[in-house]
């Protein structure tokens, strides 16, 4: 008997802009595997029950996106490292009968780097703006990578203090103040805060201060190069965009699901960067 077709998904809310079916479908389609990726759109007050009916329908997991990540993170059997330490979880998959959350981003975010811009993490310093949930997984990953002496500032100082502090030594909060005195003596520079975004394209901090050997990086992918990653192209200094997080995130929930450790390729990068630009 054929082996049955296996079924993944995306949940959020809303869920219409998610691009992680396109990113699947393409792969499915790839390596010639029977199953399939939707979108589906669950308020947070169904998401409880929602996750109790999944093994019933016959998924093999998932992904989850805003708002329920850390709903997920509660309500999961089993947690894999990387939720532990970011607080969230991105995907679900079902071992041993278990229901387990997996947290992909952080390796998203390392892949990216690796990709464009290898040895990226051979420096002691980083400097993170914002501190929101990105900002957790990003830190996360600076952690894995051994990078020393992490920066965080936020608007809301609060925010970094309380994101520093779950982390511990080697990472420090700050206020937007402080910017300008690190820039210098800053080897990577990420934005993980909206500026920047399609209809906020301002810049959240002027890179012109940063060392000639300073990486700089933005998980904002609308537009694809956003106002910092030209001002620092035109610095002259190496620049890597956000849409490369967001297809390296997905390899590890493909690999859970259907068996294959998928490849970002440049024709799947391509397949997105037009549909990004279809719906401007
Ligand atoms: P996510 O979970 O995607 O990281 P978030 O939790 O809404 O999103 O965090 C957004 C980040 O962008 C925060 O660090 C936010 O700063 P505050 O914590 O002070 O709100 C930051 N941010 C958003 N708009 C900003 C702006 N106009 N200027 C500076 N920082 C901004």
């Amino acid at each position: 008997m054929a082996e049955a077709s296996k079924k993944a998904f995306v949940c959020g809310h809303p869920i219409a802009h998610s691009r992680s079916p396109k990113i699947h479908g393409f792969w499915l389609k790839h390596y010639g595997i029977e199953g399939s990726y939707t979108a589906i759109d669950v308020a947070p007050e169904d998401f409880s029950a929602f996750l109790k009916r999944l093994e019933a329908e016959g998924f093999a997991g998932g992904n989850v996106t805003i708002p329920h990540k850390e709903a997920a993170f509660r309500l999961v059997d089993r947690r894999d490292a990387a939720a532990e330490a970011i607080g969230a979880v991105n995907t679900l998959w079902y071992e041993d009968g278990q229901l387990w959350g997996g947290n992909t981003d952080a390796y998203g975010f390392a892949a990216n780097l690796d990709e464009y811009a290898p040895g990226w993490d051979k420096t002691d310093t980083a400097l993170v703006l914002g501190a929101g949930g990105a900002a957790r997984a990003i830190v996360h990953a600076l952690k894995q990578r051994s990078i020393r002496d992490i920066r965080i500032v936020n608007r809301t100082v609060a925010r970094a203090e309380e994101l520093a502090a779950s982390f511990g030594a080697g990472v420090s909060a700050h206020p937007l103040a402080a910017t300008g005195e690190f820039l210098p003596e800053t080897g990577l520079l990420i934005n993980t805060t909206s500026v920047g975004m399609h209809g906020n394209e301002e810049l959240p901090v002027d890179p012109s201060a940063l060392p000639d050997r300073a990486v700089v990086t933005d998980i904002v992918y609308v537009p694809l190069e956003t106002p910092l990653l030209a001002a620092a192209r035109a610095r002259g200094l190496k620049t890597v965009d956000g849409l490369g997080m967001l297809l390296h995130q997905a390899v590890l929930g493909f690999e859970r699901w259907f068996g294959v450790k998928p490849e970002v390729t440049r024709e799947l990068r391509e397949m997105i960067v037009a549909d990004l630009g279809a719906a401007r």
